[in-house]
């Protein structure tokens, strides 16, 4: 690879490492005052890459310094069950933050479960109280792949206020609260998804242009501003001259002529969101406190910091 492609990656790794480290830090300072933060995840069934999700979560959490839960759950696990570890969870003042893993299991609601976990614990930031706090702008704990995809473009762009920002993808979990965090960060922004007329013709306005869409290299050179910085939230794995592998929703190879800036996938937004969870695991730590050991520690804000 040239030093001229190399100019143009966002690294999604070094960037986590940095944000790791932050957060190693911050559980030092959290312990040598009497707290130990920790984080519950809850994983029902046998779904393959859940279980590689939640083990790298569990094993990054302890790389900080977190204590970590795991709770594995049959996929038989009744919704009451698993409402009842929520509450159970949410009772014990020794754990601050709780994540279950999505997708659940067809027969358990949840929205339901979602909005059985503390606000102030729910690390995921999928709590409706979450939901509208981000809408409202105020400092609520925020989905970590937003929070991540924002801190990649802040780390790389500086200030983005004025961009345009398109996102493409309209789920709960990326493409409504990256829409959210980009507009708090004074972007204008515009929401595309699979039903758009003209898509490709507003992502080509787009100064800043994040793909949440799941569908592997649909976006292309045509569909890029020169000088676009491009977030690809994209993990798809397709099959390929006889082997496996992973792209994002970019064609990388196509718009890298483009961009000034791009995301690879593997290596870009992925290793944010880990680290995220964890920088919302001490977020929702604080926020448990009473109020003097929370000012103590209000010097530095881990919920999204753009007023
Ligand atoms: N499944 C896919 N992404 C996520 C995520 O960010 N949080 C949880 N809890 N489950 C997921």
């Amino acid at each position: 690879m040239n030093r001229h492609i190399t100019s143009k990656l966002i690294d999604g790794k070094a960037a986590a490492a940095r944000v790791l480290a932050e957060a190693t830090l911050e559980v030092r300072k959290m312990k040598a005052i009497g707290i130990e933060p920790a984080l519950a995840v809850v994983l029902v069934g046998h779904d393959p890459a859940s279980q590689v999700y939640v083990r790298n979560k569990v094993l990054r959490a302890e790389e900080c310094g977190i204590r970590s839960l795991e709770h594995r759950l049959p996929a038989d696990t009744r919704e009451a069950e698993l409402l009842a570890l929520i509450a159970e969870l949410n009772a014990d003042a020794s754990v601050h933050g709780i994540l279950v893993q999505l997708p659940l299991p067809a027969h358990i609601d949840e929205h339901r479960v979602l909005q059985a976990v503390n606000p102030l614990k729910d690390v995921d930031g999928f709590h409706a109280e979450n939901v509208g706090g981000l809408s409202q702008g105020r400092e609520v704990l925020t989905p970590c792949t937003p929070a991540g995809c924002l801190r990649l473009l802040q780390d790389s762009c500086g200030d983005i206020s004025g961009k345009h920002a398109v996102v493409i993808g309209r789920s709960n979990i990326v493409g409504k609260p990256m829409a959210a965090l980009l507009l708090k960060a004074h972007c204008s922004v515009t929401v595309v998804h699979s039903k758009s007329a003209n898509l490709r013709e507003l992502c080509r306005q787009a100064d800043i242009l994040v793909a949440a869409v799941g569908r592997p290299r649909l976006v292309d050179a045509d569909w890029l501003k020169p000088g676009a910085v491009v977030i690809d939230v994209g993990i798809n794995r397709v099959d390929e001259d006889g082997r496996s592998r992973l792209v994002g929703d970019v064609d990388f190879d196509s718009a890298l002529p483009q961009v000034s800036a791009i995301t690879p996938v593997p290596g870009g937004v992925g290793p944010m969101t880990i680290a995220y969870l964890m920088k919302n695991t001490l977020a929702a730590a604080r926020l448990q406190q009473p109020a003097p050991s929370t000012l103590a520690l209000r010097t530095e804000a881990t919920c999204p910091s753009i007023s």
